[in-house]
């Protein structure tokens, strides 16, 4: 497998109910990791992007994070309605999704 252009890592921690940081994975993460495999094998990425769940990245108030390497841009909030824009603007597209992205102050 050649090296992948983009790494694209995706929060999938959960805690419990109730925890103060609370998680990505109640912030609807699972639906996103669902999306970005789907899109993935839609578009064929196999030797451009990898793809893979980690655990928690660090600011989890912004999640459902995402970071994408080798820029080191941690896109938050993202819902499964971004990836096409994730993948489009960003992954394919080599410009990152100014919108999404956290603020400096946090990441
Ligand atoms: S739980 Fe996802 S960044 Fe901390």
């Amino acid at each position: 497998m050649p090296r992948p252009a983009k790494h694209v890592f995706i929060c999938s921690q959960a805690r419990p109910p109730g925890h103060p940081r609370g998680s990505c994975a109640e912030k609807g993460c699972r639906e996103v990791m669902d999306e970005f495999l789907f899109q993935f094998q839609q578009r064929q990425c196999f030797d451009k992007v990898a793809i893979t769940a980690t655990g928690c990245i660090g600011p989890c108030s912004t999640g459902s994070n995402v970071l994408v390497y080798p820029e080191g841009i941690l896109y938050g909030g993202v819902t499964k309605d971004d990836v096409s824009a994730i993948f489009d603007e960003h992954l394919l597209g080599d410009k990152p999704v100014e919108r999404l992205k956290v603020p400096s102050d946090l990441w």
